[in-house]
């Protein structure tokens, strides 16, 4: 064994439990239910689930894989490609697994991330048999110490009956420290959880389990998926633009100190350029409480205008790794990284007072949002956590382009075709085209400042004209019920909602 093994593996009595990934593979069996670390491209367990696909080639078999959110290097593409995944939670990105699951090969629970350790702790979800957990290290205790993210991996490996760790020489050994592992106490008696500002920590650096757990060690060197996010463009930092500017009029109403509230951003391109565009504004002294830390959270810190961020995972972009890694040290005092089950628990997110900010697929005049079904039928993605913070947020904003696919698609409609976030759990709208501010309004006064403030100019005479007939019939959110879902119809016969 090398010296950065004894190093990595400080725990005297668990160095023979080394093997290689083939080895700890066979502990899985068909019908198995997995526990696998990795959050959104990051820290998951690599050399484990490739010899598992591999395997499954010759003797079939099939589990129920759940992780903290997508995964990388491909990992969801080659297992599904091998039939090895028959149900998935609680969320993942993958086109060929978005393929499988939209055939209906595939089952796949699509949950707000909070809550699926929450319901495996209480029985109610099918209970780990294996977690297969990627770490930098396994301390003197048995405590294993994540990489890239924490996901749900302290709760797998905590309920797994068996625990197998990758420990992966290429992740930096400088991420020890960076952990805060709490875990809640259980019902009926559960105290408050101690997180009262993002930066509070309030459990280990490591996640505690019986060494006697650890059934196998496999040695790994696969670094994680670089980020896929694209870069701002035009219209992503016109959304920016109007969103500093509503920022700027509460910070002048005194509805927010200057250095704002706790930030919490979404994953894909929308959101991180949003977050970019803070890097021009007037704000100092920004935080955040999210759950993926991108590229937009160190160009923050580096601009002087972040000053701490908590979150579950960090998935940066191939140079943007090359840079942070080179100078972890310099921001480790100002990071964080929680199980998802804090990073996005409803009684922090609302105690801390959030700013979520997360991307819509489609909304509609009411300020209902889709942000997952395209037309209402086809799984893109997931709701994430969206619906832990949206739902209790202090300010919950929803942004997309106000149009899609070229302009053959308006994202804004007469009704969402699919809901994740209710007109209830909403408060500001945003396009490129600009902002729509719905709080206190009714729904008939919603309407018409979505219709005005966000719509694409050649959807606009259709969706009013449609709102106007609409109120017509009266009510209290007026619809033209057979021609609320035409748009979508026109679109899936025509390939475009543009009338014919
Ligand atoms: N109808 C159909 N397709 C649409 C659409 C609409 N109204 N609006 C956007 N799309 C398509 C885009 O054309 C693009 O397609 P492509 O992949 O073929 O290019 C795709 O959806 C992604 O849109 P994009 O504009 O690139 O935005 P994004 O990368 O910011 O992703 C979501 C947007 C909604 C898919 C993504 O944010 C998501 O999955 N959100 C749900 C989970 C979540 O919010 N988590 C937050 C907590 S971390």
């Amino acid at each position: 064994m090398t010296d950065d093994i004894l190093s990595r593996i400080r725990h005297r009595g668990l160095r023979d439990r080394v093997v290689s990934a083939e080895q700890a593979a066979s502990l899985i069996k068909d019908g198995m239910v997995l526990g696998m670390s990795g959050f959104t491209r990051s820290g998951e367990a690599k050399a484990v689930p490739l010899a598992l696909a591999e395997r499954a080639r010759s003797q079939p078999l099939k589990v129920t894989l759940m992780t903290g959110a997508s995964l990388g290097n491909d990992l969801d593409k080659i297992l599904a490609e091998a039939h090895v995944t028959a149900r998935r939670l609680p969320f993942m990105s993958d086109p060929s697994l978005r393929r499988e699951i939209n055939a209906g090969e595939v089952m796949y629970i699509d949950q707000h991330l909070s809550e699926t350790v929450e319901q495996l702790r209480t029985k109610q979800l099918p209970s780990v048999d294996v977690a297969i957990v990627e770490a930098v290290a396994i301390t003197e205790t048995g405590g294993i110490v994540p990489t890239t993210s924490v996901g749900n991996s302290a709760s797998f490996a905590i309920l797994a009956d068996k625990v197998i760790v990758e420990i992966n020489l290429n992740q930096s050994a400088e991420l020890e420290g960076l952990h805060d592992i709490y875990i809640p106490t259980y019902w009926p008696v559960r105290t408050p959880i101690p997180v009262v500002t993002p930066e509070s920590r309030a459990g280990f650096p490591y996640i505690p389990i019986p060494p006697e757990k650890i059934a196998a060690i496999v040695i790994s060197n696969k670094l994680d998926s670089a980020s896929n996010v694209t870069e701002p463009d035009a219209e992503t930092r016109q959304i920016a633009g109007h969103l500093t500017e509503f920022f700027t009029q509460e910070v002048a109403k005194g509805r927010m100190p200057a250095s704002l509230h706790p930030l919490q951003a979404g994953i894909g391109s929308i959101a991180n350029a949003v977050m970019h565009g803070l890097i021009d504004s007037p704000f100092e002294g920004l935080t955040m409480y999210s759950e993926v830390l991108q590229d937009s959270t160190f160009d923050l810190m580096d601009a002087g205008k972040m000053v701490f961020a908590s979150g579950s995972s960090i998935t940066l972009s191939e140079a943007k790794y090359t840079e942070v890694m080179a100078r972890f040290q310099d921001y480790k005092r100002k990071l964080v990284l929680r199980p998802q089950e804090i990073s996005n628990h409803p009684e922090v997110v609302r105690r801390l007072g959030l700013i979520a900010i997360n991307t819509a697929l489609e909304f509609d005049i009411y300020g209902n949002v889709n942000s997952t079904h395209v037309m209402g039928t086809n799984m893109m993605n997931g709701i994430g956590g969206s619906g832990d913070f949206a739902r209790n947020a202090y300010l919950s904003v929803f942004v997309t382009k106000s149009i899609a696919k070229g302009g053959r698609i308006s994202s804004v409609v007469p009704m969402v075709s699919h809901v994740d976030h209710t007109e209830h759990d909403v408060d500001i709208l945003v396009t490129e085209q600009g902002l729509a501010d719905l709080r206190g309004l009714a729904p008939r006064e919603r309407a018409q400042l979505i219709i005005d403030n966000c719509v694409s100019p050649e959807w606009r005479d259709g969706l009013q004209d449609y709102f106007d007939r609409a109120v017509q019939r009266g009510g209290h959110t007026p619809h033209v019920l057979e021609e609320a879902l035409s748009w979508h119809d026109r679109l899936r016969r025509t390939g475009t909602m543009k009338p014919e």
